[in-house]
């Protein structure tokens, strides 16, 4: 698809006006790539993290969830290869002094070509940068940007330092300025409370290979370019399986799990054509093979998962940096009769950012509407999203203010809102109120009005195709319930 940069803007005004994200500590005019969840956003990032949890925990009876601690010893750190490698390739133009990332200064000249047509231009460019970038040629980068005379976003030269790395991590200090100073890293994925979690999981829980820790969970990443709204942030959410296998085993399990996540997200109804996966050509230095999962955003496709195998790399390293075995004993029978052994399990990691799975989310569902008719124009803007997810199922709208419609409205509000989360409104026009429940993605309204009084029903409106039907007030429970299950 095209980019559609209108749309995107339109998705991030929606946002803010109807309290899904908000720029962080806005008051202070923000801070870059950190945004807060307001009150239907929390929402709805609850539902998602909810709907991840429940189906990988609770429908794979080999995987259970754990929850670890932000800090982590700094050796963690050095075990799994961030503190030499989590690094960026970056320039700074020496003018403006704006430091980009190499990758996305180049991404975003190719998207300027392919705006003006220029495709293979666009292509050839990217596949030379993801040479380069494999082979770590920072000269070769540099000339590529020269060579293409593409210039600073801000300062509009292009005057450029040599490229260099920079690392991504951020770091802080654990105990007072009295005390021995102690550098420690915010964590920048949330798989290495699993990887030395590993023993204690596996042995408490009694678990046997092959078996998944899951954990959701905030990553922080110093992003040289952080733009694109939540797209790339630097205090992220991740919800993250590393599923623990025998060696000589990962090829199949890694396809098992492509299958699985692609599954998971087409069940909450997204065509299939707006997904594909993408092949690692440039492998992270943990992984034998890697792809995402990308989903077609209004700025283009983009990764919004990454499946990993990561080998043994990670639990190798933490068994040789902490010198506490990281081995599982399997005591299955090989082919030969004997048992396996003790090994070093391997690892296939599904990673999906929480914020990109939002915005996925929201992506998919926004729409704006014309109702017009011949007599009258008119227009919605709606959030389609899948019931399960939306933030609150039920809006119950009384009619008018009186005759003591609120009542009954407010009785239909205390019988089910333990049940799923309700909204009660009364002010405003029924037109109105159904718009802002259309906004914020309310999948169901029901009205009560004057007959409610007389025969004990109400009008239900599908949020979808805006139909409304009558139905007694003992089913409403049941009918939102069948949905959102
Ligand atoms: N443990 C593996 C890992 O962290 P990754 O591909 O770097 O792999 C996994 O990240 C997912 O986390 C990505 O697919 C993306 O959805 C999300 N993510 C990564 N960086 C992000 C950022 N700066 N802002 C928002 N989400 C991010």
């Amino acid at each position: 698809m095209a980019n559609d940069h209108k749309k995107f803007q339109a998705i991030i005004s929606h946002c803010k006006e109807y309290g899904f994200i908000f720029p962080s500590s806005e008051i202070y005019d923000g801070l870059s790539a950190v945004y807060d969840y307001g009150q239907w956003g929390s929402e709805l990032k609850k539902n998602i993290k909810d709907y991840w949890w429940k189906s990988m925990t609770q429908l794979h009876e080999n995987i259970v969830g754990i929850d670890a601690a932000i800090f982590m010893h700094p050796t963690t750190w050095k075990a799994s290869g961030h503190v030499d490698n989590f690094s960026d390739p970056m320039i700074d133009n020496k003018d403006s002094k704006k430091r980009y990332r190499v990758d996305h200064l180049i991404e975003s000249f190719a998207d300027e070509l392919e705006a003006k047509g220029d495709t293979e231009k666009a292509k050839s460019l990217l596949e030379k940068m993801d040479k380069l970038i494999a082979a770590s040629d920072f000269n070769g980068l540099k000339e590529l940007i020269e060579n293409n005379k593409i210039r600073c976003s801000v300062g509009g030269t292009s005057n450029w330092t040599d490229v260099r790395q920079f690392n991504l991590m951020f770091s802080t200090q654990l105990g007072s300025v009295t005390e021995e100073a102690n550098e420690i890293y915010l964590r920048p994925e949330t798989a290495q409370g699993i990887f030395v979690n590993f023993l204690n999981v596996q042995k408490t829980g009694r678990m046997k290979i092959p078996f998944g820790i899951a954990q959701i969970g905030k990553a922080f990443r110093n992003e040289i370019v952080a733009r694109q709204f939540i797209f790339r942030m630097r205090e992220f959410e991740q919800m993250e399986m590393q599923f623990f296998i025998r060696p000589g085993t990962q090829k199949e399990w890694y396809e098992f799990w492509k299958k699985e996540r692609l599954k998971w997200h087409l069940s909450l109804g997204t065509e299939k054509e707006k997904y594909r996966f993408h092949d690692h050509v440039k492998l992270a230095h943990y992984a034998d093979a890697a792809c995402d999962i990308e989903y077609d955003f209004p700025i283009g496709f983009k990764e919004v998962e990454g499946i990993h195998s990561r080998t043994d790399f990670d639990l190798r390293n933490h068994q040789e940096y902490s010198k506490k075995k990281m081995q599982y004993f399997d005591n299955d029978l090989d082919a030969t009769g004997k048992p396996y052994g003790n090994y070093i399990p391997y690892v296939i990691e599904t990673s999906i950012g929480l914020d990109r799975m939002f915005l996925l989310i929201i992506s998919n569902a926004y729409a704006e509407e014309d109702l017009s008719t011949p007599d009258k124009q008119d227009s919605r803007t709606v959030l389609k999203i899948p019931p399960i997810l939306a933030p609150v199922k039920l809006g119950i709208l009384p009619l008018v203010r009186k005759d003591g419609l609120p009542e009954i409205a407010r009785q239909i509000m205390d019988d089910c809102k333990n049940a799923f989360r309700c909204f009660y409104e009364e002010k405003d026009t029924i037109g109105k109120r159904y718009r802002r429940m259309d906004a914020i993605g309310t999948p169901f309204c029901i009205t009560v009005d004057h007959q409610t009084k007389e025969d004990n029903t109400v009008t239900i409106r599908y949020r979808d195709s805006m139909k409304q039907e009558r139905i007694p007030i003992h089913t409403i429970k049941s009918i939102v319930d069948k949905q959102i299950s």
